[in-house]
């Protein structure tokens, strides 16, 4: 009884992974791949031996490497790189250089100020489990540090919280939902399904709290800690509250394609769906298909201080962009999952080209060129970012294997 249960279930889960497959043409050939893939490689050597051993790079600017401690938001980014470089070539020093850099990072697990535990401690230790194996160290350390994200929820609001600092009451940023990935799997790797269950009620509080009627975001919503309900609607780094702060949309694209993938619920896909075609519409998306910072910048006016920078692009959101919709397109049918495959090739095409990719040795080692960090705080414009580069290796790890005929999914 007990081998044909198991025997079921290993068949469902076959049948899941297949499906999570593009089923149409690929249009970049494996040569296109594995030259990024090496190529960004190469690059990211050159970063490792710029980056100070207790310190994680984050950007480069002025002529200068920008490093960061374990703590700041990016921090799981560069170790999740190496991993993704190490899992696209094969090339053992990139886990090697990864190990280094998870032993400095490991004590965030026990972190509860901040609520970007996914991006610090899912991007790297699960990207670890996931290509090693070294099951018990790296399973304490995701389940320690999804405990210490769980501390943020609060049964109130239905939230997690975002930030402790700022003038709001209790502000969740549509970030967040770039945590849910982690709980999910926390949930998977413990048996323990009250992290699943956080995850659904966050996705569902932020579906029905942070989007306007045509599905783009808003940045910041703040709630009533008495009442639990949205009381506020700003942004923090995007234009103006009413705007579409590019980066925001990206990381609901990913989430919510993300859930329907943990979940299997489609209201999550069909919402997914909804923001790809806010997204991918847009008038103000320029043709290469790398965003603007803002979705709304044509509405700057000259006198704002924004103006100069007006015309920035960001490529990080072109990274996350693109590694959601080669995800969403094996989710969906027919044209439909052609125009998501299209698009995201598009953008990877644009990424790999001199425009945006910088030559060996160039951008502070980082692969990427031309993020934007936050205009209204004015840190990070016009540079690096070791998130847009651990998206885009993502993506192309994604593409190759679709080009093998494996799954689109990681975890
Ligand atoms: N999570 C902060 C950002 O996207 O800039």
């Amino acid at each position: 009884m007990k081998r044909i249960f198991l025997t079921a279930v290993s068949m469902l889960l076959c049948m899941t992974a297949t499906q999570a497959q593009f089923k149409g043409e690929l249009a970049l050939s494996q040569e296109f791949i594995n030259k990024n893939l090496h190529d960004g490689g190469k690059q990211l050597k050159y970063l490792a031996e710029q980056t100070p051993e207790d310190r994680m790079p984050r950007t480069f600017q002025n002529g200068k490497q920008q490093p960061s401690n374990t703590g700041w938001w990016t921090s799981g980014f560069f170790p999740g790189t190496l991993l993704y470089a190490y899992e696209g070539t094969g090339d053992t020093t990139f886990l090697a250089l990864s190990k280094d850099k998870l032993r400095i990072l490991e004590k965030e697990k026990n972190n509860k100020s901040t609520h970007d535990l996914g991006f610090m401690i899912f991007c790297s230790f699960g990207n670890a489990l996931r290509l090693t194996g070294d099951s018990t160290a790296y399973k304490e350390i995701l389940t320690t540090g999804a405990a210490s994200l769980a501390t943020r929820f609060s049964p109130v609001t239905k939230t997690i919280r975002s930030w402790d600092h700022g003038k709001w009451s209790f502000p969740v940023i549509i970030d967040n939902m770039m945590n849910l990935e982690f709980l999910t799997q926390v949930s998977k790797i413990t048996g323990d399904k009250k992290y699943a269950t956080l995850a659904k009620v966050h996705a569902n509080t932020t579906m029905a709290n942070h989007f306007r009627k045509d599905y783009s975001s808003y940045h910041v919503v703040d709630y009533d800690t008495l009442s639990g309900k949205a009381r506020a609607f700003e942004t923090a780094q995007g234009a103006f509250d009413e705007s579409a702060w590019a980066r925001g949309q990206a990381w609901a694209l990913y989430g919510y394609t993300m859930m329907f993938r943990e979940t299997k619920d489609k209201k999550y896909l069909k919402f997914a769906r909804h923001i790809a075609n806010f997204y991918l519409t847009h008038p103000n998306l320029p043709k290469d298909l790398i965003p603007y910072w803002d979705f709304n910048q044509d509405k700057i006016s000259s006198d704002s201080k924004y103006y100069p920078y007006k015309d920035l692009r960001d490529v990080s959101t072109a990274s996350v962009v693109a590694s959601s919709l080669l995800e969403l397109s094996s989710y969906t049918k027919g044209e439909e999952a052609t125009n998501y495959m299209r698009k995201a090739e598009h953008m990877l095409k644009s990424l790999s080209s001199p425009a945006y990719q910088a030559a060996y040795g160039e951008n502070g080692g980082f692969i990427l060129k031309h993020s934007v960090g936050s205009i209204p705080h004015n840190t990070e414009i016009d540079v690096p970012l070791t998130y847009a580069d651990y998206y885009y290796l993502e993506a192309l790890i994604r593409y190759d294997r679709l080009l093998k005929g494996k799954p689109v999914i990681l975890f």
